[in-house]
């Protein structure tokens, strides 16, 4: 079926049962997105005309509100008819290839007690292009698959990082944590999602908000941008629940002292007596907003687990973030075909 996007007039085709973003990112067009599975509301647009099947979703992504307003996701959309949709596309992100790779685990290296970092190494002569911030997945058996954020800069490429926390009874964080060798081979699909750094407006100061092994993403974006000599600044607020869960303490503070404009916020959420914590506690959202009760003037990107995201999301807004200003990737549970 045809898909028009207004306001760029672009136009593509999708297959029979493909939805909006596949078709649209197969397409070459790049729409917001992260969690691809009616999760996450990043792919959140409007439909203009036409008629579209929504394939399974959370409410929360998409609210009964958002169904009278004529939204709807586009990871779910499934056109039934040629329709014309709103949505803002991205044009930084259209050089960039998605490919599906083999990768061997060069190293598993323990963090926290629920925090592994995987090193991975890709075939002779390739290398992945990514955008600091973006993720990949990895291609477990039978279809299921596991997003992961990539964090170390694009430039830094020797071997790809990711930072997994040991889920209890997770299929694919149990394997990492309890049988998973080094050499062991992978197969990824990447690199995806849109949570990356916009260049278009320098001018305005950055907050990160990032939850557990959310900091993966900022570590990426930040080295990327210490690496290019960009001129922004950068406040990092890392959410944890007590001091091992902040799992590569030294490096934010190393930041600190190297880069006049990066200023780094700890803050637990349950800290213990052994800890013997000085610095903030509570809500890592609530933290930033005690900071920053204004943030018309901001840019944020945030990271980490669902709860965090939505509670940000809503708490930012009311402090006059601009809807388009907030850029995430919330860490959805995948849901697995069945
Ligand atoms: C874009 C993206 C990036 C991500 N990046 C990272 C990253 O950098 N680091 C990282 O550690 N994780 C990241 N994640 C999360 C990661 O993809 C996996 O979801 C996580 O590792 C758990 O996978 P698993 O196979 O171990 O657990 P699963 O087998 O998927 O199950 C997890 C457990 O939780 C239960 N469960 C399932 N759904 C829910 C739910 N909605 N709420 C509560 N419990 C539930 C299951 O029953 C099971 O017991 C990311 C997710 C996304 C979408
Ligand atoms: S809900 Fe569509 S990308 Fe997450």
């Amino acid at each position: 079926m045809r898909v028009r996007i207004e306001p760029s007039g672009h136009e593509f085709e999708t297959s029979p049962g493909e939805t909006i973003l596949e078709a649209a990112l197969r397409e070459g067009f790049h729409l917001p997105y992260s969690c691809r599975n009616g999760a996450c509301g990043t792919c959140k647009g409007r439909l203009l005309s036409g008629d579209v099947t929504l394939q399974d979703y959370e409410p929360r992504a998409l609210t009964q509100a958002d169904r009278q307003a004529g939204r709807l996701l586009f990871c779910r959309a499934v056109p039934q008819t040629p329709v014309v949709i709103e949505a803002r596309e991205i044009g930084v992100a259209k050089d960039i290839i998605i490919k599906t790779l083999p990768a061997r685990v060069a190293r598993l290296e323990r963090l926290a007690p629920d925090v592994m970092r995987l090193l991975l190494k890709l075939p002779q002569n390739e290398r992945l292009q990514y955008l600091a911030g973006q993720y990949i997945d990895i291609l477990l058996k039978d279809g299921r698959r596991r997003g992961f954020s990539l964090a170390n800069a694009p430039e830094a490429d020797e071997l790809l990082e990711l930072h997994i926390r040991h889920v209890p009874g997770g299929l694919f964080s149990g394997h990492v944590f309890e049988s998973m060798q080094e050499r062991a081979l992978l197969r990824f699909e990447g690199p995806l999602g849109t949570f990356f750094l916009r260049e278009d407006n320098a001018a305005r100061p950055v907050i990160l908000l990032a939850g557990g092994t959310g900091f993966a993403p900022m570590k990426a974006l930040l080295e990327h941008a210490f690496l290019t000599h960009s001129e922004r600044s950068f406040h990092l607020y890392w959410g944890a629940r007590g001091v091992p869960d902040l799992y590569l303490p030294a490096l934010p503070q190393q930041w600190a002292r190297e880069h006049a404009g990066f200023r780094y916020t700890p803050v637990l959420s349950q800290p213990g007596a052994q800890d013997q914590w000085q610095g903030r506690v509570g809500y890592v959202h609530a933290a930033v907003l005690a900071d920053y009760p204004d943030l018309t003037g901001h840019d944020v990107y945030a990271c980490g687990p669902p709860q965090m995201i939505e509670a940000a999301r809503d708490a930012f807004y009311k402090a006059g973030l601009p809807e388009d200003r907030l850029y995430y990737d919330a860490f959805e549970y995948a849901r697995d075909p069945v």
